[in-house]
């Protein structure tokens, strides 16, 4: 489990002084997918850098299961990072050394056996599919191949936490999803806890289990991914769940004008397959106007959203909002 308890970060430049992070706090269970999604700036990459003080936050504490890495020395604070491995955007690999040597690299300074470290890079190197690339370098090889490479030495011994700073951000949406894959793997197998920092929705909707929405500093939303989708509660979790290929733009509908009621209906599972919406057009002395709908595909399960405007007399509607309710479907009156 990690905990972030009140974490602030602030950067000084002579006399200007930038709040990157703002007092945020936050849990992540033991082998959650936990996402943390926000525009450029938005103070991703320093929260993540506290978690393993790659960056000393000026503020708040750490903690990795009991054991509160804020407070520890150089010597139990280098200990404790065996636990974190730590990818990133653009691989930072070790240009000179082969494939091979870039995995035992981690190993090599925690002073194994040149046969211990043998065994363990060919085991890493079959795990990630990289055998045939062992004595190649990092320049001999596609941007897919290298973030195996680096999610290899982030394995490498074996630790509790592994961390992502836009791991799939230079890849295409192939190689992304062969990523993520790679990443769900491990946690599925090792019960390794992953955070995920990105700004791809694509990424949270693919493996992500809960996503926390990060604008200037702070934490907006937290939530699950499914709830998320079902729910969005800010305007910066709307525009990112609508910059999803493939999503029609879902604007932010003014009620004001409409003459009818402006509704939202989320439904996953079961209650997407039902013929819903005709249901409460024969049923009830109502029109429907469809104002925007989407469908996405969660890892677990499918959740549709569709704005309608129904126009009739207050009764009918109220009848029909509370045969939707009945449905099992999620209704939001806007
Ligand atoms: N070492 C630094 N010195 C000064 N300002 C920084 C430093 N690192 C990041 N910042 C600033 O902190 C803010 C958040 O940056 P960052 O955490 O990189 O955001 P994100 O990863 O979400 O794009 C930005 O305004 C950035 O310019
Ligand atoms: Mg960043």
């Amino acid at each position: 489990m990690i905990k972030i308890a009140n974490v602030s970060k602030v950067f000084e430049n002579g006399k200007t002084k930038l709040e990157a992070v703002k007092d945020i706090s936050l849990k992540i269970n033991k082998g959650e997918i936990f996402g943390i999604i926000g525009l450029s700036g938005a103070g991703k990459s320093t929260l993540i850098r506290c978690l393993n003080r790659l960056e000393e936050p000026t503020e708040g504490k750490i903690f990795i299961n009991d054991l509160e890495l804020t407070s520890l020395n150089k010597e139990d604070l280098r200990l404790a990072r065996k636990n974190i491995g730590m990818i990133f955007q653009h691989f930072n690999l070790l240009d000179q050394k082969t494939v091979y040597e870039n995995i035992a690299f981690p190993l090599r300074l925690e002073k194994l056996g040149k046969k211990q470290i043998d065994a363990r890079v060919n085991q890493l190197l079959e795990y990630v599919d990289l055998k045939d690339k062992k004595n190649n370098y990092p320049s001999q090889l596609s941007g897919g191949q290298k973030q195996r490479v680096a999610i290899a030495r982030a394995i490498a011994n074996n630790p509790k936490i592994l961390l992502s700073d836009e791991g799939t951000s230079a890849l295409d949406p192939k190689t992304t999803k062969s990523i993520l894959e790679l990443l769900k793997k491990i946690r599925d197998e090792f019960n390794i806890t992953i955070v995920m920092i990105t700004h791809q929705m694509e990424v949270v909707k693919e493996i992500c289990d809960r996503v926390a929405i990060m604008e200037n500093g702070q934490i907006v939303e937290i939530n699950t991914v499914e709830n998320l989708f079902k729910n969005p509660k800010t305007k910066v979790a709307h525009s990112f769940i609508n910059s999803l290929q493939g999503n029609v733009e879902e604007e932010i509908i003014n009620p004001k004008n409409y003459k009818g009621k402006i509704i939202r209906l989320s439904f996953m599972g079961d209650s997407a397959k039902k013929p819903i919406v005709s249901k409460v057009i024969r049923n009830f002395n109502i029109d429907v106007n469809i104002l925007s709908g989407n469908i996405n595909k969660l890892h677990a399960s499918s959740i549709g959203n569709l704005t309608l405007e129904l126009i009739g007399e207050d009764d009918e509607i109220n009848n029909a909002l509370l045969f939707l309710k009945n449905e099992s479907v999620h209704v939001e009156v806007i």
